[in-house]
């Protein structure tokens, strides 16, 4: 190529002014939310990278397909407009439509988990987790061990290490029903899967006779990862690697809200009949009819069109490199963050940001706070706040403690991301200043989203 600057691939139609507030305003706000920034207002957040899920911008090809909704209750057009899609990658016989990622989560574990399984995966996702353990399953995370090496630079970090797969099919064989591999593995830093680790669980799976599914919300991030750093995929296109990556597996749960390019949505898609007819009897009962699954058909197409552009060079090239663009900013001035930059997402290291600050008075949640305080950008703390509870109530440090700046699709630009690095550069030379939180109120299950904090200390900033 003859220049050197990846642009943005697309022009902008429409437009969505963001607010400016000042720090003061900030730091009312968030002491009002409880130092809880899942309980800010949207409008008081300059730069939302609290998530990439449901956030990003539809394109014009897609609120075009919306018109075409067919809102038949059952049998609708679009119904078979969206399974067409999500064949056409997954290749996948049955395909139920759900609302969201969780809930094809919900239905896959309600029926076919009892207490007391485990459900082995590169790393469980929260809400994959939370709905395991609610039926008295286990959760069991087996990445490779450099997925929990921050600086340890790796292309697939986001493996799951097979020896460790191996030893529990062996030694508790008979309490797996089914094992899960997350792409990209979001918990552990947005870092993709290869493909000969996909399809070497799947042998595993085949010879222990298990089935395996895919947690595909990043499936297509995933493919481009496989085509830049995997022997053999430089001349595949993404499509034919996504086939190939889901021709290993059993079944698939998805979040349309992410790599479907949609604000809502997701499916659950599997080969065996009898699961499937469990799983549809289960849909009914809380998604709705299984030709809908808890969406309007003007969703079913709007996930439909996501799906293609989803696997368009231009927009993964783009993608994939506005995230390292901001590693590379914040390398240049020595901000710790997990390396190499991830897919969807920066995760800066805040136990190496912030060594003071005990585990116990969650660092990296409070980092996320100052960066609200100091710049207007809401983050997420993925680390002992978000899994930190255990099932049996005792309270652990997590592996890690990051702030995840997770990127919407195709909403901010160069310089929304300039911004943003010359923020992380302002708070990384006050970190000294930063103190810790305590939590004062705290939920039972995913207490992240609504627990309460205070300053554990005189304030959140001194000095
Ligand atoms: C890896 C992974 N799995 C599952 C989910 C759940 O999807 P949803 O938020 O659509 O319920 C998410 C959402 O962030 C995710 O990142």
């Amino acid at each position: 190529m003859q220049f050197k600057t990846i642009i943005e691939p697309f022009r902008i139609k429409t437009v969505e002014p963001i607010r400016q507030t000042t720090r003061e305003q900030r730091a009312v706000a968030i002491r009002e939310a409880g130092y809880n920034f899942f309980l800010l207002k949207a409008r008081d957040v300059l730069i939302d990278l609290l998530t990439d899920s449901g956030t990003g911008a539809m394109s014009s090809r897609q609120w075009a397909g919306m018109m075409m909704g067919d809102e038949s209750y059952a049998g609708a057009r679009s119904f078979y407009r969206f399974q067409d899609a999500v064949q056409k990658i997954t290749n996948l016989k049955h395909v139920l439509p759900t609302h969201q990622g969780r809930a094809a989560e919900r239905i896959l574990f309600g029926s076919v988990l009892n207490p007391g399984d485990i459900v082995p995966n590169n790393t469980h996702f929260d809400t994959t987790r939370a709905n395991i353990e609610s039926i008295g399953a286990i959760g069991l995370d087996i990445p490779v061990p450099e997925a929990l090496q921050p600086q340890t630079i790796h292309p697939f970090k986001g493996n799951m290490d097979l020896e460790a797969l191996e030893t529990v099919l062996q030694e508790q064989g008979d309490s797996v029903p089914l094992v899960m591999v997350t792409v990209t593995n979001n918990s552990g830093g947005g870092q993709p899967v290869s493909m000969a680790n996909v399809r070497a669980v799947s042998e595993i799976c085949r010879e222990y006779g298990k089935p395996f599914f895919l947690d595909a919300c990043r499936f297509a991030e995933n493919a481009w990862f496989i085509k830049i750093r995997e022997e053999g995929y430089a001349d595949k296109t993404p499509l034919e690697i996504a086939q190939e990556m889901f021709s290993y597996v059993d079944g698939a749960t998805m979040s349309a809200k992410k790599d479907g390019l949609a604000n809502i949505g997701g499916f659950l898609a599997m080969n065996n009949d009898d699961w499937a007819q469990k799983c549809r009897n289960m849909e009914i009962l809380g998604e709705g009819f299984p030709t809908y699954g808890g969406l309007a058909g003007y969703d079913l197409e709007a996930i439909a069109v996501g799906l293609e552009e989803v696997l368009d060079e231009d927009y993964l090239r783009y993608r994939i490199r506005s995230v390292e663009y901001l590693g590379e900013c914040l390398d240049a001035v020595g901000v710790p963050f997990v390396k190499p930059t991830g897919g969807h997402a920066l995760y800066i290291e805040a136990k190496a940001m912030l060594p003071h600050i005990p585990w116990n008075e969650y660092p990296a949640w409070a980092l996320s706070d100052v960066l609200y305080i100091e710049g207007g950008v809401r983050s997420v703390e993925i680390g002992s706040v978000m899994f930190g509870r255990q099932p049996d109530s005792s309270e652990v440090p997590a592996a890690m403690e990051l702030v995840r700046l997770a990127f919407p699709r195709r909403m901010y630009t160069q310089s929304h991301v300039d911004y943003l690095a010359e923020v992380i550069e302002y708070v990384y030379g006050m970190r000294d200043r930063i103190r810790g939180l305590k939590m004062v109120e705290e939920p039972p299950v995913l207490r992240h989203f609504t627990a309460q904090f205070e300053p554990a200390h005189d304030a959140l900033i001194v000095g």
